[in-house]
């Protein structure tokens, strides 16, 4: 795992920009990128559709989510439609690139449909797909993607995708799965913001009991980009 802290979240989300524009320019082949949702993301898609608009070939980058909440794209709660505000719509990259999980679909059939869309469209190893780059964010309950403290069998589950549920709210969910998550080649945790630190420094101190602790992509690349609130001791 590598840990990299920055002054402030801009700098933070900037650094992530610079790494994804970096990933891409090197690749000689498409990128499948799975993105997180939640708010921390939001600058960093903003500095990719500002900053990195004209300097990155989209047509090496496909679009996936690590999570979508069960609301049709058009609500403020959904991933997608964050995502389309702050990047996709700034971007040219082709519509058939973009696989976002249909929110306003029954949960569980979109957990069994949007499997399928990656085990066709993602390049397989040992029956789990192998995405190049996945982002995620973590909650204050240790939470990422969708996998909540209270279904950690979502860890170790044999399907891509599956159905979760808000612990608080109720609020149907589809996520990917840990051993997916596991599988990405690199995978970075964005995470930024006084209200983290203490999750952080318990995961980062070896605690096992949240869902982000067991996020270890061990053959892998694991990268953590923290601000310096966020990383509280750890800075
Ligand atoms: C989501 C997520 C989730 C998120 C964390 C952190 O859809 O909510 O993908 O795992 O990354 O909850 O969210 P914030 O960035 O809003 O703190």
């Amino acid at each position: 795992m590598k840990k990299k802290v920055f002054d402030t979240k801009r700098k933070t989300a900037a650094a992530l920009a610079e790494e994804i524009y970096r990933r891409i320019v090197k690749s000689d082949r498409l990128l499948n990128i799975a993105l997180s949702g939640g708010s921390t993301p939001a600058l960093l898609f903003s500095i990719l559709a500002g900053d990195y608009r004209d300097k990155i070939d989209w047509n090496k980058a496909a679009f996936y989510w690590v999570d979508e909440r069960s609301v049709p794209p058009d609500d403020d709660q959904s991933n997608y439609k964050m995502t389309f505000e702050t990047l996709l719509s700034h971007i040219d990259i082709p519509e058939s690139h973009v696989f976002r999980i249909h929110g306003e679909n029954n949960t569980e059939d979109e957990a069994e449909r949007y499997s399928e869309v990656i085990q066709k469209t993602v390049p397989m190893e040992n029956n789990l797909p192998v995405f190049d780059i996945i982002l995620l964010g973590i909650g204050d309950d240790g939470h990422t993607a969708s996998i909540f403290p209270d279904q950690m069998d979502l860890l170790n589950s044999e399907k891509v995708c599956e159905k979760a549920v808000h612990p608080e709210s109720g609020q149907e969910r589809v996520t990917l799965t840990g051993p997916v998550i596991n599988k990405g080649i690199s995978v970075y945790f964005l995470v930024c913001g006084k209200s983290k630190a203490e999750i952080i420094n318990k995961i980062l101190n070896g605690d096992r009991e949240y869902p982000a602790s067991y996020i270890q992509s061990e053959s892998r690349e694991l990268y953590y980009f923290l601000d310096k609130e966020a990383a509280g001791d750890f800075a």
